[in-house]
């Protein structure tokens, strides 16, 4: 190891967002003296008082546990981060581009320029947004342009892999970690930055398998494993369109070819598709950098995993309109669900909460309940009512749809609801429920893709 090298690298973390908060957080559990930095001066407030803006099991414990033992503090200045840290992370987002399939990059050209001109001793920057291939580059050069002469700052690309929900036990027991560096500088900064997590490893008889790549590889594998991601909910949806048409059930098909190890039974769930913050935008962000690198060819399945992923979502409001007979100007319905998965906050492109716009634009009278997502909920489309309880939700309900898997709603007693509604009819939008149940308690039932 180079004498330049730290024993134990202090870390920074620019963007505390989804990622950014939870790395931050768990790098400090690792033991290791951390410093989150971002410019929104309420999240920081937030964060530094204990609070975590966004829900993840476990994670508000976590972060008063760290805060009281002073490795960990925020900060809203990037002097104060340059003069801090040896490794710096960007984790600010990458979101969609209005108007555009391309990813907007501002957000991570600003947190370049807002530490370059601050660094003054070597350092390693480490790319973890998910970005287009090339980004790492660029980064390199807008460094080598800010930075000031004689300072040698290097570049890393190190995709995350964090699921939301599972965010905390994903960033300490990775299923692997991917290293694009160019030097053996860059390589041994990210051994001993994340030593921490090859100790946990080792200590439960683990290994962390570590993959070092080129930059461009790096930048590749993420959207590439959400591609893959992607596609493989698209295509139990497309099985799901077939079933429909005759008359088979997805949710058995699904478990017959997932035992097949090399298919496997993991993200072959049918129902109304996927949303957040990840997978629809990567998609599309990947199609429109192929298109620029002139491989737009080589993508354009993934312009159909998002048409198929889509319908789903209109395959959910035709169901719900044969149920009002045809009729969803006035309907009552309830919608169970609004953020884009379960045990999570966040409604980035839910699917849950665009069928219930939909039914808004057609003027149904939508009831929305979701145990943890009201507040964002609310804050996107603020034109529904926001019930406090499944109970308060489907009281007089034409139509009840279940369209986030939550404990809260797979649990629920069909014989007590369906007193409450007027309508005893129900779409189950994630094969959720237990269908034989629900029809012995008197529900017109509906699965997607199930007879
Ligand atoms: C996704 C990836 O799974 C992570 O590996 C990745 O790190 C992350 O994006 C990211 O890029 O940051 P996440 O967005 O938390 O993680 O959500 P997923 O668990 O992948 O679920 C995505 C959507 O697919 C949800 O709406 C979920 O309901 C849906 N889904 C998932 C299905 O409809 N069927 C399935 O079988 C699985």
């Amino acid at each position: 190891m180079s004498v330049t090298t730290p024993q134990r690298p202090r870390l920074t973390i620019l963007g505390t967002g989804y990622l950014g908060a939870t790395h931050a957080i768990s790098m400090a559990e690792l033991g290791y003296e951390v410093m989150g930095f971002d410019v929104d001066e309420a999240k920081i407030a937030k964060l530094a008082d204990g609070q975590v803006p966004f829900h993840e099991p476990g994670l508000d414990e976590m972060l008063r546990r760290n805060l009281a033992t002073g490795r960990l503090t925020f900060s809203t200045d990037y002097a104060e981060v340059a003069a801090f840290g040896d490794v710096h992370f960007i984790c600010v987002g990458t979101p969609q581009k209005q108007g555009s399939l391309a990813a907007d990059m501002r957000y991570v050209e600003s947190a370049v320029l807002g530490l370059a001109p601050h660094l003054t001793r070597r350092s390693l920057v480490v790319g973890k947004s998910t970005v287009p291939v090339g980004t790492a580059e660029w980064v390199e050069q807008l460094l080598q342009d800010h930075v000031a002469p004689g300072i040698e700052v290097e570049v890393a690309w190190n995709p995350e892999f964090l699921r939301e929900g599972f965010a905390v036990e994903d960033t300490l027991r990775p299923d692997r970690l991917v290293f694009g560096v160019k030097s053996d500088w860059a390589r041994e900064m990210l051994d001993i930055t994340y030593k921490g997590v090859f100790e946990l490893a080792s200590s439960e008889d683990r290994e962390v398998p570590v993959v070092v790549t080129d930059f461009a590889t790096a930048e590749l594998v993420k959207v590439s494993a959400n591609s893959y991601l992607a596609t493989k909910i698209s295509f139990i949806n497309a099985m799901a369109e077939v079933c429909d048409a005759a008359g088979a059930d997805v949710t058995q098909l699904a478990r017959a070819i997932g035992y097949d190890v090399r298919i496997g039974n993991k993200f072959l769930r049918a129902g109304v598709g996927f949303g957040g913050g990840c997978l629809p935008k990567d998609i599309r962000a990947f199609q429109a950098r192929a298109q620029e690198l002139g491989v737009g060819d080589a993508l354009t399945f993934l312009s159909e995993v998002d048409k198929i992923n889509t319908r789903r979502r209109e395959h959910v409001l035709e169901l719900t309109r044969e149920f009002a007979e045809g009729q969803l100007d006035g309907a009552k319905v309830t919608v169970l669900g609004a953020t884009f998965k379960p045990n999570s906050d966040d409604v980035r492109d839910s699917p849950a909460l665009a069928v219930a716009r939909m039914l808004h634009d057609e003027n149904a009278v939508v009831s929305v309940y979701d145990p943890e997502g009201t507040d964002n909920a609310r804050r996107e489309l603020p034109d529904v009512q926001y019930a406090v309880s499944i109970s308060d939700a489907v009281a007089g309900a034409d139509v009840v749809l279940v369209l986030t898997e939550w404990e809260e709603f797979r649990h629920a007693d069909p014989v007590v609801l369906a007193k409450l509604v007027s309508h005893a009819n129900v779409v189950d939008g994630r094969n959720c429920l237990d269908a034989a149940r629900w029809r012995a308690a008197g529900w017109n039932y509906r699965g997607l893709g199930r007879p």
